[in-house]
């Protein structure tokens, strides 16, 4: 949705544009070519080899850093910018890390079960996968993969504790079937790289820290691929759009609603049949965005 990225971009004042998931800066780039001169790219990731890939990518006037974006309001608050009128998240992982079998992302590729953004810090997969209980697998698969059969593939990975992704797979594909392995294997797959990552976590920070740092008019951008992303998308866009979140039956509002932005999007972008045909894991993209006020 590069072409909608950059019309929601169009009118905003000149200032910092902080690309808070760069991967290889296509965004940045297109946004930069269409709108030349508005702003200053700060870009970020949590990936150093996707920060290392950047630089190859972009012009040197880009200031790029490897940092989760749950950090970024931290780093503004300390560093004299100038006013940020644009802020793009575009969540998940890129075509790179997937298709970059030793990442362990992909169960299409075979290596170690890793699943981490930044394999610097943390654990990967294969050494926590002999640690976990059936509860805690079953719970990981049901809330951040939806998946049907969490308990039989629960079960399985108890009984083999697969260290790699082909081993992951079989179990999958055991357990599913071959007609229902493809579907099943990403969001299984998907489950654990959130879990890992601590992603839903990380991105509610996130939003809550930058949103009261834009400065007016300027505009925040959101491109999800799951429910759980863009649920979270909506809460908290809709939270400093001045919309109490504490539900029914409670006298005060302890959500801490209030009105910075105002939504632009009543229901998310999706991408077209041709962007679909050209990128098919483009099909599950939501594109939401907010002006601040
Ligand atoms: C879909 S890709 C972004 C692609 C980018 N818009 C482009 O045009 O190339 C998502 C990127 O977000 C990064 N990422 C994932 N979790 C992150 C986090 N917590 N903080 C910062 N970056 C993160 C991934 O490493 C990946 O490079």
């Amino acid at each position: 949705m590069v072409k909608e990225v950059v019309s929601v971009f169009a009118d905003v004042p000149e200032g910092v544009f902080i690309d808070a998931t760069i991967g290889l800066g296509g965004h940045a780039l297109a946004v930069e070519r269409d709108l030349p001169g508005k702003f200053i790219f700060f870009g970020f990731d949590r990936d150093g080899e996707m920060i290392e890939l950047a630089k190859d990518n972009l012009p040197e006037s880009y200031r790029l850093f490897k940092m989760t974006y749950s950090q970024i309001p931290l780093m503004l608050e300390g560093e004299n910018t100038g006013p940020v009128t644009g802020v793009l998240f575009d969540l998940g992982l890129n075509s790179m890390q997937l298709e970059r079998g030793e990442r362990g992302f992909s169960y299409h590729e075979k290596s170690f079960l890793d699943f981490r953004f930044d394999r610097s810090s943390g654990q990967p997969f294969h050494r926590m996968v002999d640690k976990f209980s059936l509860l805690e697998l079953v719970n990981i698969l049901k809330t951040y993969g939806q998946e049907k059969n969490a308990r039989a593939i629960s079960r399985a990975i108890i009984d083999q504790r697969p260290k790699t992704t082909d081993g992951l797979a079989a179990i999958i594909r055991k357990i599913v079937g071959p007609r229902n392995y493809n579907k099943a294997a990403s969001r299984v797959f998907q489950a654990f790289r959130i879990y890992v990552n601590n992603e839903l976590d990380e991105f509610e920070k996130a939003l809550r820290g930058i949103i009261p740092l834009i400065s007016k008019g300027g505009r925040i951008a959101v491109i999800s691929y799951h429910s759980l992303e863009d649920g979270i998308a909506k809460k908290i866009l809709r939270l400093f759009s001045g919309k109490c979140q504490c539900g029914p039956g409670r006298g005060i509002c302890e959500c801490g609603a209030r009105r910075i932005i105002d939504i632009k999007t009543k229901k998310p972008f999706r991408p077209n049949e041709m962007e679909i045909r050209k990128n098919p894991r483009a099909r599950s993209a939501r594109l939401r965005y907010a002006e601040k006020i």
